[in-house]
């Protein structure tokens, strides 16, 4: 119920403009006490206390000053420049998983390649073991199951269980780490930590979550999502194979046709109005990132793949101060993944006339694609 009495409202957005207005504007907020006096917050129950508190612990849903004070620490790790060193070994990674493949077989690109190359280069960057893929596999579908709209009471206990694992197994390597460093994120985060009380261990490891979760499954849809739109616009497929210099902005194209994110929500701080409509304190807003990159006032023949679009302004990477941390990285994997595979085999051809999408309004992600090599 609102302060008022009435309840409250929930807006779906859906054009560019409303979307940009709403990632940029401090008036929408990510967390609810920023929005309401604390005994409208809904308590949280006991059951699914410590996913709602890792979630909290994280930038992607603190406001500033807390953001701020959590996105300096790891900025350093995810720029542009330190990004590019990376290069040779996401190629090495995307070398050797293609290798593996037989020419002439069917086989399911998402399980043999857009999922292990994202995976295994964020789990090299944080400093946790590779061999262990699977159960990140299993607690981050879990875990972005509970980010969906209204997920159900059953997914969020389930939800709730995983971090309850994926906080103890980062525990274990935070004491093994501490003892012993090494060169990887996680060696950081704690040298971070001891040097000053900017981070508290809860927010370490739940940022540890957050940057494996958010760092390969949004990147395996991207990876899968490109591969899936070469095989049904042939003749882009073709062109990228003739003129590889379009490699990055066939990226940016798959990123706005099939935006692997595809909604975000805030809550509104204060009333207003906003295009004729009046905006009530802890009113919910979703802004539709996949309908945004689709508006035909911003993007000339918005339903046309093509991987030649001038000035692809999309907002697959979302705006405003949460803006994609990693999106440097999943570009750079993106190009890695397609100019690989494009280059490694003569032609990609879907094995079936049908796909079939996982269902969920968040993610815009393939169950498999069964190609032919
Ligand atoms: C935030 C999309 C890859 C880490 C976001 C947001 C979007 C997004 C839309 C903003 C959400 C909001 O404002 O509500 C994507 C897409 C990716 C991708 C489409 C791949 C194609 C990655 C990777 C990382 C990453 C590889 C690895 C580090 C993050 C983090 C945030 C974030 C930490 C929160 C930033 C903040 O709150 O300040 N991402 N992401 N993402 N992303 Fe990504």
């Amino acid at each position: 119920q609102h302060i008022s009495g009435r309840p409250f409202t929930r807006w779906t957005l859906t054009t560019y403009d409303d979307t940009l207005f709403v990632l940029r504007d401090h008036r929408f907020v990510r967390e609810l006490r920023n929005a309401l006096p604390a005994e409208k917050v809904p308590s949280v129950p006991d059951s699914i206390r410590s996913l709602s508190e890792s979630q909290q612990n994280t930038m992607l849903f603190r406001d500033p000053p807390d953001h701020t004070r959590l996105r300096s620490l790891i900025n350093k790790a995810f720029t542009p420049r330190i990004i590019r060193h990376l290069e040779p070994r996401i190629h090495d990674i995307a070398k050797h998983l293609l290798n593996e493949f037989e020419q002439g077989t069917k086989l399911d690109i998402v399980r043999s390649f857009a999922f292990p190359l994202p995976v295994i280069v964020i789990a090299e960057l944080l400093g946790v073991p590779v061999e262990d893929r699977e159960l990140f596999k299993e607690w981050s579908n879990a875990f972005v199951r509970t980010l969906d709209i209204r997920p159900s009471m059953e997914t969020l206990l389930h939800g709730n269980q995983v971090t309850i694992d994926f906080r103890e197994y980062f525990r274990n390597i935070v004491r093994e780490r501490t003892k012993h460093p090494k060169e990887d994120l996680i060696s950081e985060l704690i040298h971070v930590r001891e040097s000053g009380d900017r981070l508290s261990e809860d927010e370490l490891l739940d940022m540890c979550i957050l940057i494996l979760m958010a760092g390969h499954e949004t990147t395996v849809n991207l990876i899968a999502n490109a591969i899936y739109l070469m095989t049904q616009h042939p003749d882009q497929q073709l062109l990228l194979r003739n003129h590889q210099g379009l490699m990055k902005s066939a990226v940016e194209e798959v990123l706005r046709f099939e935006s692997p994110v595809q909604v975000t929500g805030r809550t509104v701080k204060e009333d207003f109005e906003y295009n004729g409509q009046l905006l009530s304190r802890g009113d919910f807003v979703n802004v539709w990132i996949s309908a945004a990159n689709r508006d035909p006032k911003v993007f000339n023949n918005p339903d046309t793949f093509d991987i030649t679009r001038q000035n692809n302004r999309h907002l697959a990477f979302g705006q405003g101060i949460h803006y994609c941390l990693g999106a440097p990285l999943a570009r750079q994997e993106g190009a890695i993944a397609l100019s690989s595979l494009i280059n490694k085999f003569s032609s990609l051809n879907l094995s079936t006339s049908q796909v079939q999408w996982i269902p969920s309004l968040l993610m815009r992600s393939l169950k498999e694609l069964v190609i032919e090599i």
